[in-house]
């Protein structure tokens, strides 16, 4: 026998039932993205890897080990998309959306990274994200913050936490680098391997350590709230208000430092101890100089970034596997004739709207019914010998176990008398 192939490690089939409560999410996300003004984006899968590279940041954690990244064969080097942000802004400019004011924009997609694959880390994942650009305002933050934040409401998932920070701009950035760099130095030994690799590259990153050895170090440095210049305090105190003042419950937590080059100010995370290790469900903040940074014009921007799995997994935790409601009609012909006689009912039901589920072999009744079952019908309408001759149909409602007869009349007379009996 040759051998079996399977998904690749770290990506996921998505399959009846799991795949309705995807695009159950899917709706809910496009419908409050409609509701907050947002528009839908869809970039390629693939772009140059230049766009990454400059845009994430050389010195993060995707564009130094995570990058799906291939020649093509006019050896061009492509990237599979590790997430949006980049994309987006690249569009945006091809484009010349900002030439048209401010903008908004959702996103649903895959992005891939080549990360080891544990619980809530896959190497295809998918994202549901906005991007609203052209608005230097605090209000902004507070816009993409609240359309994050009313999803995870909408779904009542009650140890889900919002985090804050300020990471600040290229004005009193470079001071509080130079504080933690201070502060690390003397203890570069005592460090983790990672942490040492990273300090005098990316000190900031440190802050979100996972490492316990790290951990001491990281709770004594200096917080980023003392060297925060007064423009940037402002903002971030604004965010504050603004985000009282509509009720979204938050907490500033300065170990909330994104992974991602491109932040200035406002960074959040939704995160949820159902996750283990890999909490944050839920990533973004401001970024006012990418755009210029990849060719475009100076224009400040704010977004986030939802992992769909995550999100989906402590829907689950927090809810339990959801009752799936039954609809729809099985069709269920004992023999030839009665199949002949089903048949264009089956197709009138469709067109009226209404699921409708047949099988074409000969099978006893028990096994249409698990059929059914299976389908999650709410009604059966079984044909025999018996029924055609006395010219009638058995509609069994499978929820109260209850039988009525129908008069077997002309597919689209009785197609419309089944919708009104099973509504
Ligand atoms: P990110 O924090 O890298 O941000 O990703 C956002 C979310 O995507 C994470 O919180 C997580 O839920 C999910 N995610 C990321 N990687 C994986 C993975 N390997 N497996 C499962 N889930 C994953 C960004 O991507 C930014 N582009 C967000 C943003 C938009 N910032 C501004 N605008």
């Amino acid at each position: 026998m040759p051998e079996k192939i399977t998904a690749p490690r770290g990506t996921e089939d998505l399959i009846p039932p799991q795949s309705a409560r995807w695009q159950a999410l899917e709706s809910r996300a496009r419908a409050l993205a409609r509701c907050f003004g947002y528009g839908e984006i869809r970039t390629p899968l693939f772009e140059a890897t230049e766009l990454f590279v400059r845009g994430v940041g050389e010195t993060t954690d995707i564009v130094e080990k995570e990058m799906y990244t291939f020649l093509d064969k006019a050896q061009r080097s492509m990237t599979l998309r590790p997430e949006w942000t980049a994309p987006v802004v690249r569009a945006m400019l091809e484009h010349h959306l900002l030439a048209q004011g401010p903008q908004r924009l959702y996103y649903i997609g895959p992005i891939f990274r080549y990360e080891r694959p544990q619980k809530g880390r896959y190497r295809q994942s998918h994202q549901f994200g906005v991007e609203c650009t052209g608005y230097a305002e605090p209000a902004a933050d507070v816009e993409v913050i609240s359309l994050a934040w009313e999803l995870v409401r909408s779904y009542r998932i009650a140890d889900a936490a919002l985090k804050i920070n300020s990471i600040g701009d290229e004005t009193c950035r470079p001071r509080y680098r130079e504080a933690l760099l201070e502060h690390f130095r003397p203890n570069l030994a005592q460090l983790s391997p990672d942490a040492q690799r990273r300090v005098e590259r990316n000190p900031l990153r440190l802050l979100d350590s996972k490492e316990e050895r790290d951990a001491p170090f990281v709770a004594s440095a200096p917080r980023f709230e003392a060297y925060l210049c007064d423009a940037c305090r402002e903002h971030f105190a604004a965010v504050r208000a603004t985000l009282d003042l509509l009720d979204v419950p938050y907490r500033v937590d300065p170990r909330v430092v994104r992974g991602l080059d491109y932040y200035t100010r406002t960074v959040f995370e939704i995160q949820s101890g159902a996750l283990g290790a890999q909490s944050a469900l839920c990533g973004g903040g401001r970024y006012d100089g990418l755009i210029r940074s990849l060719g475009g014009p100076q224009t400040p921007a704010v977004g986030f970034a939802l992992g769909m799995e995550r999100f989906l997994m402590i829907v689950e935790a927090a809810q339990g596997a959801p009752i799936e409601t039954r609809a729809g009609i099985q069709a269920i012909g004992l023999g030839v004739q009665a199949r002949a006689a089903l048949l264009p009912v089956v197709a009138e039901l469709r067109r009226l709207g209404v699921p409708a589920f047949m099988d074409y072999e000969d099978r006893k009744l028990l096994a249409h019914l698990k059929t059914a079952d299976r389908n999650g019908a709410r009604f059966a309408l079984i044909v025999g010998s018996e029924e055609l001759a006395s010219d009638e149909a058995v509609l069994r409602d499978l929820e109260l176990r209850a039988d009525r007869r129908l008069p077997l009349r002309e597919p689209r007379v009785l197609a419309a008398s089944l919708v009104e009996a099973t509504i």
